[in-house]
C-alpha cells in the first residue's frame, strides 16, 4: 500500500473516546468536586467558568456577601451554577467548616483551586506589621487552611489536584511587594514539599505563575508603573484571566497526572526561570 492510501486508510478509522467508562464513550475527565478559593475575582471567575464547562461541580470561597450574591446572580444567568461558603482563607477554624460544609453538601472535594490573595504594596521602609501579616495570612496561610482541611479527602478518594495560583513576583520579586513576593515565593515550596508527600496517593500539587493579568489588582499600580511593566512584557500585552484558567484546567486533568510539583509560569515571556 502507498503512503497516501495508508493516510487515507488511518483517517478513516472512527474516532474514539480515550476513556471508556461503564461501556458508555464519555468525556476525558470525570466530573469532579472543586473548591476555588477566591472565585468571585477576576481570575476566580474565569476558573469557576472553565472548570465548569468542563462538567465539574463548582464550589468556591467569598468574604463579601453582596459581592458574591450579586455574582452569583450574574453569572446564573449565563447558565451557570456555582455553590458559594462565606470564609475567610485567612482563619484556619473558617477553612474547616468551609471544606466541611462543601463535603456534605456536594461530596468529597477532590480538586483545590487555592486563588485567593490580596496585596498591600509599600516599600519595606513604610510597610505597617498589618500589611505584612494580612498578605501573608491571606495568600500563604490560606493554602495551608484550605489544603490540610481537605486533603484526607482526596486521599480516601485516591485522586487529587492541588493547584496554588501564585505569581510572576513570587518568581522575580517586585518592588514595593516584600510581603507579596515572600507569600507567593512560600507558595511553591508548599508545593514541592506537598507533591512529594502524596505523589504516590493519586494526587498532584502544582503551582501556576500568571504574570501581569488585566484586573483590578493591576489597576491598582500608578499608571507609570503600569506602562513600564507593559513594555517588558514580549508578547506585548497584559494576560487575561482566560490564559490563567487555561492553564488550571490543563493541570486537573485526569490526564495531566505525571506532573507534579512543577511551576508553570504564564507570563508572555515576562519572567523566563
Ligand atoms: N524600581 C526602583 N525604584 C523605584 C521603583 C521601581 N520599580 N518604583 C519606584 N521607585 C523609586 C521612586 O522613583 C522613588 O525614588 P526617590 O525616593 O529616589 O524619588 C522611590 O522609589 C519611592 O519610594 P516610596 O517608598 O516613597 O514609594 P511610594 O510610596 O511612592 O510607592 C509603591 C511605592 C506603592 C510600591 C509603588 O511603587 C507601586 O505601587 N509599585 C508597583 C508595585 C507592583 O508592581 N505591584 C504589583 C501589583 S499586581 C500584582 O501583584 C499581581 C501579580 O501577581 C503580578
Amino acid at each position: 500500500m502507498n503512503t497516501q492510501a495508508k493516510a487515507k486508510e488511518i483517517f478513516q478509522q472512527p474516532v474514539t473516546t480515550s476513556v471508556i467508562r461503564d461501556g458508555a464513550p464519555q468525556g476525558e475527565t470525570a466530573p469532579r468536586v472543586v473548591l476555588v478559593t477566591g472565585g468571585t475575582g477576576a481570575i476566580g471567575t474565569e476558573i469557576c467558568k472553565k472548570l465548569a464547562r468542563l462538567g465539574h461541580i463548582v464550589a468556591t470561597t467569598y468574604r463579601n456577601e453582596d459581592k458574591a450574591k450579586a455574582w452569583q446572580e450574574a453569572l446564573k444567568k449565563e447558565g451557570y451554577t456555582f455553590h458559594l461558603y462565606k470564609c475567610d482563607v485567612s482563619d484556619f477554624d473558617a477553612c474547616q467548616n468551609a471544606v466541611k460544609n462543601v463535603i456534605q453538601d456536594l461530596g468529597p472535594i477532590q480538586i483545590i483551586v487555592n486563588n485567593a490573595g490580596i496585596t498591600r504594596d509599600a516599600t519595606l521602609r513604610k510597610m505597617s506589621h498589618e500589611q505584612w501579616r494580612d498578605v501573608l495570612t491571606s495568600n500563604l496561610d490560606s493554602v495551608f487552611n484550605v489544603t490540610r482541611a481537605a486533603l484526607n479527602g482526596m486521599l480516601d478518594t485516591g485522586f487529587g489536584r492541588v493547584i496554588n495560583i501564585s505569581s510572576i513576583n513570587g518568581q522575580k520579586g517586585q518592588f514595593g511587594q516584600s510581603n507579596y513576593a515572600a507569600a507567593k515565593a512560600g507558595m511553591h515550596g508548599f508545593t514541592k514539599a506537598l507533591a512529594q508527600e502524596v505523589a504516590s496517593k493519586g494526587i498532584t500539587v502544582n503551582t501556576v505563575s500568571p504574570g501581569y493579568v488585566e484586573t483590578d489588582m493591576i489597576m491598582a499600580v500608578p499608571e507609570k508603573v503600569r506602562a513600564s511593566i507593559k513594555s517588558q512584557i514580549p508578547v506585548g500585552r497584559f494576560g487575561t484571566p482566560e490564559d490563567v484558567a487555561h492553564v488550571v484546567a490543563f493541570l486537573i486533568d485526569d490526564a495531566s497526572g505525571f506532573i507534579t510539583g512543577a511551576n508553570i509560569a504564564a507570563n508572555g515571556g515576562h519572567f523566563m526561570d
